[in-house]
């Protein structure tokens, strides 16, 4: 069980540009109820894209001149101590370009004062993997969730990048991933009866991840599979990218 004697905390960080609007966000908040309903957590939701996030300089003040203090003053100093207050780090975002887009790629270089610098001396390798030991000890013990969403009938093939990021990042299996296909009909108001029914699936795979700390790899491919089927997709998608009027696609996002 993941909560003890100790109310659990969660932080929800939101990479995606369409707010409200966004698929990602919408089976990350069906995961988080699970592990909500399951051990009574507390939840802190931020939009990184309403945060002033700077790209890493790359000057490495951080690692050198002022360990663990980054020199670039913007939103970042807000959401480390966010990352610290938190238990559990739920990162919702779509897969751009086989990856993450760009706002969470930004905050995830910006934690990198949270990391200790890399030295080949100190046997900082494990395979063909660099270590970088985390900062603080406590980041050790925090469970990193990413949930994400693709636009393709299918997440097969889609997240191989990402995840040989993060097993680089993290190491094999010191993360969970909560992947779902078919991003564009999950926003679909016509179909809001049906998502609500797919999410369910999520909700009840945050209880097993509130139960275990972890998802079975059963549990993880059951995430994947695609809500439609191949036919009823493909109609979908072309009405959405045809039509004007259908689809959550097509207008500019206004922020909300
Ligand atoms: C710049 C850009 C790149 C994308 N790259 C991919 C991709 O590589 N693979 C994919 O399946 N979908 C891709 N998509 C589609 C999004 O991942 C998909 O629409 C997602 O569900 C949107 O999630 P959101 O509503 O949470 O923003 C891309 C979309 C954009 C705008």
């Amino acid at each position: 069980m993941l909560a003890g004697d100790f109310a659990l905390k969660i932080l929800l960080l939101s990479g995606s540009m369409r707010g409200e609007r966004s698929a990602s966000l919408k089976v990350a908040r069906a995961f988080v109820k699970g592990i909500v309903e399951e051990a009574g957590a507390t939840v802190t939701e931020v939009n990184l894209c309403d945060k002033n996030i700077e790209p890493c300089h790359g000057c490495f003040v951080c690692w050198k001149a002022t360990p663990g203090v980054c020199c670039v003053k913007d939103d970042m100093d807000e959401l480390r101590k966010l990352v610290m207050e938190h238990d559990v780090i739920v990162e919702a975002f779509p897969l751009y370009f086989f990856n993450m887009p760009s706002q969470m790629k930004a905050f995830t270089d910006r934690m990198v004062s949270y990391v200790q610098e890399y030295r080949a001396s100190n046997g900082d390798e494990e395979g063909n993997r660099f270590l970088h030991n985390m900062r603080y000890p406590e980041l050790n013990q925090k469970k990193l969730v990413l949930v994400s969403t693709c636009g393709y009938e299918t997440t097969v093939g889609n997240y191989d990048s990402l995840t040989i990021m993060f097993d680089k990042i993290c190491g094999k299996g010191k993360y969970t991933t909560v992947f779902a296909p078919q991003g564009g009909v999950l926003s679909e108001k016509s179909l809001e009866a049906k998502v609500n029914k797919y999410l369910v699936k999520f909700t009840d795979a945050g209880r097993e991840f509130a139960k275990q700390g972890r998802l079975s790899e059963d549990t993880r491919e059951k995430l994947q599979v695609p809500m439609l089927g191949h036919n009823t997709f493909d109609m979908i998608i072309n009405m959405n990218w045809d039509k004007q009027d259908v689809g959550p696609y097509g207008r500019p996002i206004n922020k909300e």
